[in-house]
């Protein structure tokens, strides 16, 4: 029977280990995917400062939360508060964090499928010659082929399942180094040229200058829209891989010299610049092409393409760009399949392989649901598609909820001492943002994530 050795486990190579591997979790496709499509619906520049806010004021300290945990008992989500709360019920929350797990994947692994279905077509010269409306319509063509998205998602989880058999993942922060710049710097030239086409400037002003009137809804209390204030919420947490306890099981590798607040601040400041940079790229080009900022989920897919025929040398730019949006998918989901592989291996003695299979597996046949719809083999629940209802399940109630646990969980109950400690090194750091940080997760966040629950859910009844 396999044994869980806590001597021998993994931890991040070098000093930078950590920084690499959570901003491999946190940059994917919820910066260059997500972020501008939800950013689009909500209505732009008043969402973006609002998600800012949300970044700093919760973000960053509960990411400082869940390396905490994790470092100081070196388990999974479910393992780590089993270990500091044996007789509460604080490990719900790692049961929480399973099941967003199995929520994200599913639906991330559909999109990361698109990924690779506009990589084979950047390659096989699919966008060559085609106009916007025509680019419009390659993509819900391919929604709808039913085999189609399947295959690509199962590509996909093929990939994110073999990276976290062989256990390699904590080897993946040396890519991490050299493709994440790369990302960074083919997103620039995409900024470049999104900014000179011709009518450009709108999409500027829509992302950075914030209409307060999108935020109002008059039926509701204090004429907030309170829905896009929690979907700014869900996407900080999204984007920053937090509130379901892939940084607890990250944290848990990390070196015990490293230093945490640091890393938090560097990650979450490094995931921000992407999401910003991505909008940079989309935004001026969505308008200059006459796209619908709320184009939903395939707004990104519907725009790129554009840019790249308009590009000199695009072709090679295309493909370079979703093979690196591809890698950056799988440093993210790798991230969150580990949650669930953790748990199997230290809760239950299993071993690696077999829980990648099994954990890999059950999420993929979920991923299938969510990688059909508009196919004509849909399946709905309350008219939205599995695939919506798992999104919104996840980034709008697993995470925050989760996050709120974790910062109650560090603030209230683990207290001020402890954490010094941990987040010191033993006395070997400076902390001086200590106060600050025990004073957000003990009030600021804790209130603004009821707050905007407690609104949000007046509105619906
Ligand atoms: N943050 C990743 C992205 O932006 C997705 C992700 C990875 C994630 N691990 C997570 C989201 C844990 C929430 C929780 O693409």
């Amino acid at each position: 029977m396999a044994h869980v050795n806590l001597a021998n486990r993994g931890s991040f190579g070098s000093k930078f280990g950590i920084i690499a591997a959570a901003a491999g979790s946190a940059i994917g496709l919820g910066n260059i995917w997500r972020f501008p499509y939800v950013t689009g619906e909500s209505g732009g520049g008043a969402f973006l400062l609002i998600y800012l806010i949300f970044v700093l004021m919760i973000g960053i300290p509960v990411m400082l939360s869940e390396f905490i945990i994790g470092r100081t008992t070196q388990r999974n989500p479910f393992g780590a508060f089993k270990k500091l709360k044996p007789d509460k019920s604080w490990y719900l929350i790692g049961i929480m964090g399973i099941l967003a797990a199995f929520a994200i994947l599913a639906f991330y692994g559909a999109v990361g499928g698109w990924t690779l279905e506009y990589l084979y077509q950047s390659v096989a010269g699919g966008f060559h010659g085609k106009s916007s409306s025509e680019i419009n319509d390659m993509f819900d063509v391919f929604q709808k082929s039913a085999w189609r998205p399947v295959v690509w998602q199962l590509i996909f989880m093929g990939f994110t399942m073999f990276i976290v058999a062989a256990g390699i993942e904590k080897g993946i922060e040396k890519y991490t180094k050299i493709l994440m710049p790369m990302l960074l710097v083919i997103i620039l030239a995409i900024c470049v040229r999104s900014l000179t086409l011709p009518g450009s400037g709108q999409g500027l002003i829509f992302l950075f200058k914030p209409d307060f009137s999108k935020l109002a809804d008059p039926d509701r209390i204090f004429g907030i829209n309170y829905s896009i204030i929690l979907s700014a919420l869900g996407q900080a947490f999204f984007s920053l891989s937090i509130g379901m306890g892939t940084l607890i099981t990250y944290g848990s590798y990390i070196s015990k010299k490293d230093n945490l607040g640091n890393s938090a601040f560097v990650v979450s400041m490094a995931d921000t610049l992407i999401a910003i940079l991505a909008g940079v790229a989309i935004f001026p080009a969505v308008f200059a092409f006459g796209i619908q900022p709320s184009a939903g989920p395939a707004l990104v897919f519907k725009t790129l393409p554009n840019i790249f025929l308009e590009m000199p040398g695009g072709g090679f730019f295309s493909i370079l760009f979703f093979v690196l949006l591809g890698v950056a998918a799988l440093t993210s989901s790798i991230s969150v399949l580990e949650v669930v592989v953790a748990f199997l291996v230290e809760q239950f003695a299993m071993i690696r392989r077999k829980s990648t299979i099994i954990a890999g597996i059950a999420i993929s046949i979920l991923g299938i649901l969510c990688a059909l719809p508009g196919s004509n083999y849909d399946v709905r629940i309350l008219g939205t598609d599995v695939f919506g209802v798992l999104e919104i399940l996840a980034t709008k109630f697993l995470l925050p909820l989760g996050g709120l646990a974790i910062v109650i969980f560090v603030g209230w109950f683990y207290g001020k001492g402890k954490t010094w400690r941990e987040v010191s090194n033993r006395g070997h750091l400076r902390v001086w943002y200590l106060n600050i940080y025990m004073f957000l997760i003990k009030y600021i966040a804790p209130v603004a994530i009821i707050s905007v629950f407690i609104y949000e859910l007046i509105g619906l009844f």
